[in-house]
């Protein structure tokens, strides 16, 4: 078996330090007699400029916090390899899916979206679930969430979803990102969110664990093989643990006496060496197929339903060694949907292509200018070059006259290769059409899913949605915004938001037109619990 599993470690290896047993000195190399007392005019004397050390000890510490991710800023990671089970030669070209018996090492970063650096881990939200592959062919960042759709369709939208999710801006309060007004007004007047927030206030919002946990990259993507025939692709994590998740008591109490459960958990479990384990699955449809569904392929809010369009289970990962240094590895990694290699392209997805600018963009002020690519973590184990020079930070030290392509005084510049040697060649679709701010009619439908989602829970499943949404709701201030939450939700099903209506104190739905029962099993259960949410 190759194995090239380790190959990141190799080269992570080199960046190591050892301080054990070895001689302090300053930044500059010059060893240290003292490292407790700064110099002072005198005993008793005020400290003095001169202190060269005290002054490089005090800068360094001053500079050593860096903006946090502006969402998922709450994360923890791990080290480990991936292998395929049989090759995906007939679909992608792409080398590490070629060969089974190839080790391809990867570093997973998982988080909540909302929260700041420090919050608690077992809070109601979505969680990330960010794949680096480091293949022979380059990095292929697969960033994905635990939950296989989003709140919104164009990526235009994502300041404003994510303006409504973080705290309010007046009072930064509250911190729990589906519990107040400025959410909850969002999801009412922007009912594409409609699917996602179902999935919001299920149980796949409070997971029990990160090794319990699915994944899926959401888009949907291109695979392309070495004939050039695509297909479209959507990827999946399956946990060979099973999907599990804590009841919303469960989850309170953890919040409060261990903020750090879910990292714990991940750490120990690897520690013991009880690794961590998912398989990845894709979803294939072909070219021609892309308009046999009563829904868009490319809307994000959508799932392809499984029964339709089976996972076919490719490869497993396995999660087994702990990062040495949270801030090196898993603050300064730099994921990106559009890190993607030969054998795998993107799709006009709308929420995609807006995410293709902003990683980068982000990146450039999260880590402090365009070097960041030569951070240890962001490495690829593959060769990299090219005529980029300078800037903040940088490290290689490029040699030569000449940085620039074509020219004729020098060859030792690096030069393009055609696909045949590896070039990355965009799939070449064609493209027709008028400029237009707007998508295919069938991307306002925005509860047909929710309802299929609905209908597929089991009845506990389905009172902890009711649960959910009556405690989160209960919290919202403005009446207005809990009666519009409620007729919203009344299109994915009416019994549900009668239920929760009569929880938080609002109208039901209709409830002058038609006279909704209260029968149904998962009412009849929320009323005898007369939960107090309001
Ligand atoms: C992180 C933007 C949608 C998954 C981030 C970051 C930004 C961002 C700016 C911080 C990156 C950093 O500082 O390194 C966006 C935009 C979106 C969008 C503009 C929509 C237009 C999504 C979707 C998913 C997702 C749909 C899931 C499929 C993630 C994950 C991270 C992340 C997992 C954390 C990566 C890490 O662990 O470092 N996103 N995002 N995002 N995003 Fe998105």
């Amino acid at each position: 078996m190759k194995e090239n599993g380790n190959k990141k470690q190799e080269q992570l290896e080199q960046f190591r330090a050892n301080d054990q047993g070895k001689e302090m000195t300053t930044n500059q190399g010059l060893k240290l007699s003292e490292d407790e007392f700064s110099l002072k005019a005198g005993e008793r004397g005020p400290t003095l400029m001169e202190d060269f050390h005290f002054r490089e000890k005090i800068t360094h510490f001053d500079h050593e916090r860096i903006p946090e991710r502006v969402v998922h800023a709450r994360g923890f990671a791990a080290h480990g390899e991936f292998e395929l089970y049989e090759s995906m030669k007939d679909y992608t070209s792409a080398k590490f899916l070629q060969d089974p018996s190839v080790k391809t090492p990867v570093f997973v970063r998982f988080s909540t979206v909302a929260g700041s650096r420090g919050s608690a881990e077992t809070v109601r939200d979505v969680r990330g679930f960010a794949t680096k592959f480091y293949t022979e062919e380059g990095n292929f960042d697969l960033v994905g969430n635990n939950i296989p759709v989003f709140f919104i369709q164009d990526a235009i939208k994502f300041p404003d979803l994510i303006h409504a999710v973080k705290p309010e801006p007046h009072n930064e309060m509250p911190q729990a990102a589906s519990a107040h007004d400025t959410f909850w007004d969002f999801v009412a007047n922007n009912q594409e969110s409609a699917h996602m927030v179902m999935w919001h206030m299920s149980d796949r919002a409070i997971p029990r664990s990160f090794r319990m946990m699915e994944g899926f990259g959401v888009h949907t993507f291109r695979f392309v093989n070495d004939q050039g025939k695509a297909h479209f692709v959507k990827f999946h994590w399956k946990p060979l643990l099973g999907v599990h998740s804590l009841v919303w008591d469960e989850a309170q109490k953890i919040s409060g006496k261990d903020p750090d459960f879910h990292r714990r958990d991940l750490w120990e479990s690897i520690e013991m060496g009880k690794y961590v384990e998912y398989e990845l699955g894709v979803q294939l449809i072909e070219e021609e197929e892309e308009f046999s569904f009563d829904f868009d392929i490319l809307d994000p809010t959508k799932l392809w339903p499984e029964e339709d369009v089976p996972v076919k289970i490719i490869g497993k990962m396995t999660l087994n060694r702990n990062v040495d240094n949270v801030f090196a590895e898993t603050e300064q990694v730099a994921f990106h949907p559009g890190h993607i290699v030969p054998g795998i392209d993107f799709t006009n997805d709308p929420l995609l292509q807006g995410r293709l600018f902003s990683y980068t963009d982000t990146q450039l002020i999260r880590l402090g200018g365009p070097n960041f690519h030569e951070l240890p973590i962001n490495r690829p184990v593959c060769p990299f070059h090219n005529n980029q020079r300078d800037g903040y930070g940088r490290q290689t030290i490029n040699k030569g006259q000449v940085s620039y392509h074509n020219n004729s005084l020098a060859n030792n510049t690096p030069t393009p290769v055609s696909a045949a040697e590896g070039g990355f060649v965009h799939y070449q679709e064609k493209i027709e059409g008028h400029k237009v701010r707007r998508r295919s009619d069938s991307f306002k439908d925005h509860f047909s899913q929710a309802t299929m989602f609905w209908n597929s829970m089991s009845q506990p499943e389905q009172m902890h949605i009711i649960d959910a949404f009556s405690f989160e709701l209960g919290k919202v201030m403005s009446k207005s915004v809990r009666q519009q939450v409620v007729d919203m939700f009344s299109n994915v099903n009416a019994e549900m938001a009668a239920a929760v209506a009569d929880a938080i104190g609002v109208t039901p739905p209709g409830a002058k037109e038609s006279n909704i029962t209260k029968s149904s099993p998962a009412l009849s259960q929320l009323n005898t619990k007369k939960t107090p949410y309001t």
